[in-house]
Formats: structure tokens, C-alpha cells, sequence
């Protein structure tokens, strides 16, 4: 079966990574597509550039690599209606439909989805308008949790401590920061609790859980600084108990699943929970329609089964008919390295030597998985070429050891126009070794 990978990013490179070694593509003589794939990508499929936001397009290149399987990285495309475009004309898609990636595309629509399926997340109010979000503030305390409520590449959140600053916010949203996002708001209660993310397979009926992580947002040590598409991850996140992640399938993933499925927009894909460990128990915060990234680098490094097999069983109403997928018990730790600037304005071209690295991955080094990198077509030298450049990955017996691991094989690159946090994985350490 010939496989189609759309994405360019360190989530895509660890699907590819994956899939390569799938029995697809490893041993029975399927080929592995990207697009547009990178650098890193190019050493498992044959990578190259076509306008995904033309459906004819894209379905024209799966006509004519008998494509079996397309594997959607990114939420964009999602959002687009690409799966649906695909799926019309029969090919197999792992990922949502447009409607169903609403979960992640619409926090009103999420948040409106909860409240009919009884979900445990944050009380809020949907707003359209500026007067109507100031009026709404009232019913709500410091600080305040604004959501423009599109997509905003992770950034239309803002928490605000004072009414001050959030009626601010709001007037910036409502005048277009996040572009159309920002025409509806969602105000928010606010949560107190660690953050994990947990992720589960789905073909509209059947649920598989599928790992657990927990990412680090902030750019600086510490968690300081600007917030970040995530600095770093590993995996799995034990301060999930067996009991709570219980309690996340049966009173929210599951729920979420039929309440889509019952309202015609069947949920096919990977369902990625962001949750907050409350007082009162795991509450929903926030639902993407795709892999995590950087936790799907740490989901990739420990899953023990075909990747192919699982994604192409969820595309094909199949999940049914497969046993419990296997991860390993170790711990995978990434490191992000990113380029000097990132999140604001990332340094462009910074040159990347990762030789020291490569030669030592058969050695029990880490995997370097690339991000944002480019290959100079002067010099053929590898360069950076955007905010997240590289995610260093390492698995071991314990998050210590992982640690350690990534962060020899993190000094081992050569990449002087870019940075990486020192600390992750801080709080798992903290917690002490299992
Ligand atoms: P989101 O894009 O919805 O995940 O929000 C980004 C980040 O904002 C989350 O990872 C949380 O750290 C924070 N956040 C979002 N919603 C809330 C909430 N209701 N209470 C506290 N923090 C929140
Ligand atoms: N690492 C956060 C995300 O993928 O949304």
C-alpha cells in the first residue's frame, strides 16, 4: 500500500519515521509520499510540493500513485475540508472531517459540545461582539481566560489578571489581532492544575487510547517566557493516574466521540485532549484534531505496533478488529531546539551540522527529528528555516536517563544561531524515579 504523508514539521518526521518501518512500506513494497515533506522526511519518502489547499490536486497525485492511505499531520488542512475532498472520491484518510475538526477549530463549538454531553471542563460564554464580551466579564473573576475562538496557530489565548487588561485583550481580538478568529470570544472560567495531553485513536465508533504526554509551552527555563508551539515533551505522563485516565475515557473522550457521531460529524482521526488536573478531577481545557507536536515524537519513539496498520484501521472503520496497541515502558524525552528569536521572529538560515549526532544514534543516541530545516541549494548545507528547528528525541528505562540521553545528543549538534530549554521534563523528575 502506497502511503501519502501531508506536513512538514518534527510530528511529521517521527509519522514518516513510523510509517517507514511499517509493513506497508518496509517489506511488502509500498511507497511512502510527502508533502511537502523535509529534510529529515526525505531520508524514508519521496518528498514534493503541491498547493494542498487544491483538493484536485492532491486527489489528481493519489489517483496517480494509487495512494491507500493519506495521513493529514497538521489541522489546517483538516479544518480545510481536505479529508472530506479525499474521502468523496474513496480514498482512505486518517483525520477528521471539516466538520468534525470543528472540535479543534472552534473553541464555542467545543465548548458548546461539552455542555450538551455533560463534560467536565471550564464554565464559559460564547460573545460576538465587544459590548457583549465587556458586559460578560461580569460573571466572571480574575484572572480572565479569553479564547478567540478560530484558529490562531496557538495563539489566540490570552489570560488576563485584571478586567483592565482584559477588556483590552478583547478589544484587540475584536479589532482583528487574530484575524478572523477573533470575531466570536470565548470567556472562560479559570482552571488550576498540571497540564497533560492525552490522545486517543477513533474511527467514529470504536476508541483506542493511545498515549500519554506532557508537553513544556513556555520558550524559557523555568516555564518563563512567551508561551510556544511547546519546547519539549516526553512521555508517558504518570501523573495521569490509571484511575483518572480511566475517568478521561469514559466521561470525556467517549462522550465526545458518540455526541459527534450522533450529530452526523463522526470523529475519525486522532482526538488530542489538553486537560487540566483539577481539584475536582481531569477537566477538558481543550480538544486539536491531530497529533500533538512535539508529543508525537515521544508517542512515536515508544509505540511498539505498525503505525500504518492502526492509522489505516481508524480511516477504514476497522479499529474494532485490532488489539490494544503497545507502547513501551520506557520514558521518550524531546528536546526542542529552536532558532534565536523564536516564538517572535525566529533567525532564518542559521547552519545546522548534526554529523556528531548521526554517528552516534546506533550507539543508544537519540533520534534527531527535523522540524524547520531546509537544504541550501548552493552549498547543500542544512539550515534552519523556521521557530521549531529540531526535536531531539531519547528513550530510556526512566525520564532521567532520558534526559541525559537527549540532551548528549542536543550537544552534539552544531546549530550556533539556535537554543533549547535545559530543564525538560523538570517535573516528572521531581516526582522521583518509577
Ligand atoms: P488552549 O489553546 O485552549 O489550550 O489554551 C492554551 C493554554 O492556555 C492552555 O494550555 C492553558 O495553559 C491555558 N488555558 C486555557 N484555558 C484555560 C482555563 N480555562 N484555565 C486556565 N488556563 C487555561
Ligand atoms: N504541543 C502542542 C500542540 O501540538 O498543540
Amino acid at each position: 500500500m502506497n502511503i501519502l504523508l501531508l506536513g512538514s514539521g518534527g510530528r511529521e518526521h517521527a509519522l514518516a519515521w513510523k510509517l517507514a518501518q511499517s509493513h506497508a512500506i518496509a517489506t511488502e513494497g509500498g511507497q511512502l509520499f510527502a508533502c511537502p515533506g523535509n529534510p529529515g522526511i526525505a531520508q524514508y519518502a519521496e518528498c514534493f510540493e503541491t498547493d494542498v489547499t487544491d483538493h484536485e490536486l492532491v486527489l489528481a497525485f493519489c489517483e496517480q500513485e494509487h495512494i491507500g492511505l493519506v495521513v493529514i499531520g497538521p489541522e489546517a488542512p483538516l479544518v480545510d475540508g481536505l479529508a472530506d475532498s479525499l474521502r468523496a472520491e474513496g480514498v482512505a484518510v486518517f483525520g477528521p472531517s471539516a466538520a468534525a475538526a470543528q472540535l479543534e477549530g472552534s473553541k464555542g463549538f467545543t465548548k458548546d459540545l461539552c455542555a450538551r454531553a455533560n463534560i467536565p471542563t471550564a464554565g464559559y460564554v460564547r460573545t460576538t461582539s465587544l459590548d457583549q464580551a465587556k458586559a460578560a466579564l461580569d460573571g466572571f473573576a480574575a484572572p480572565f481566560v479569553l479564547k478567540a475562538d478560530g484558529l490562531a496557530a496557538g495563539k489566540g489565548v490570552v489570560i488576563a489578571e485584571t478586567r483592565a487588561e482584559a477588556e483590552a485583550a478583547l478589544e484587540d481580538m475584536f479589532d482583528g489581532a487574530f484575524g478572523d478568529a477573533g470575531n466570536e470570544v470565548v470567556i472562560e472560567e479559570f482552571m488550576t492544575g498540571e497540564e497533560v495531553s492525552f490522545f486517543a485513536l477513533t474511527d467514529g465508533a470504536t476508541i483506542v487510547p493511545f498515549g500519554t504526554a506532557q508537553d513544556h509551552k513556555r520558550v524559557g527555563d523555568g516555564d518563563t517566557g512567551p508561551n510556544t508551539g511547546g519546547m519539549g515533551a516526553y512521555s508517558p505522563a504518570r501523573v495521569l493516574t490509571p484511575d483518572q485516565r480511566g475517568f478521561v475515557m469514559s466521561r470525556i473522550i467517549a462522550p465526545t466521540v458518540k455526541q459527534m457521531a450522533d450529530d452526523g460529524m463522526a470523529y475519525v482521526g486522532v482526538l488530542y485532549a489538553g486537560l487540566m488536573l483539577t481539584e475536582d478531577g481531569p477537566k477538558l481545557v481543550e480538544y486539536n484534531c491531530r497529533f500533538g507536536d512535539p508529543e508525537c515524537q515521544v508517542l512515536m519513539m515508544r509505540l511498539e505496533d505498525d503505525l500504518a496498520d492502526y492509522l489505516y484501521a481508524a480511516a477504514t472503520s476497522a479499529l474494532a478488529s485490532m488489539p490494544p496497541p503497545k507502547f513501551s515502558q520506557d520514558v521518550a524525552l524531546t528536546v526542542v531546539m529552536a532558532a534565536n528569536g523564536y516564538p517572535a521572529t525566529p533567525e532564518k538560515g542559521g547552519l545546522i551540522d548534526l554529523k556528531d549526532a548521526e554517528a552516534a544514534k546506533d550507539s543508544g543516541g537519540a533520534m534527531v527529528f527535523h522540524a524547520g530545516t531546509v537544504i541550501d541549494e548552493e552549498d547543500g548545507t542544512l539550515r534552519a528555516n523556521g521557530g521549531r528547528v529540531l526535536s531531539v528525541t531519547a528513550r530510556a528505562a526512566d525520564v532521567a536517563t532520558a534526559q541525559a540521553a537527549a540532551y548528549a545528543a542536543v550537544d552534539r549538534i552544531d546549530f550556533a544561531s539556535g537554543f533549547c530549554r535545559r530543564d525538560i521534563g523538570w517535573r516528572e523528575i521531581g516526582r522521583g524515579e518509577r
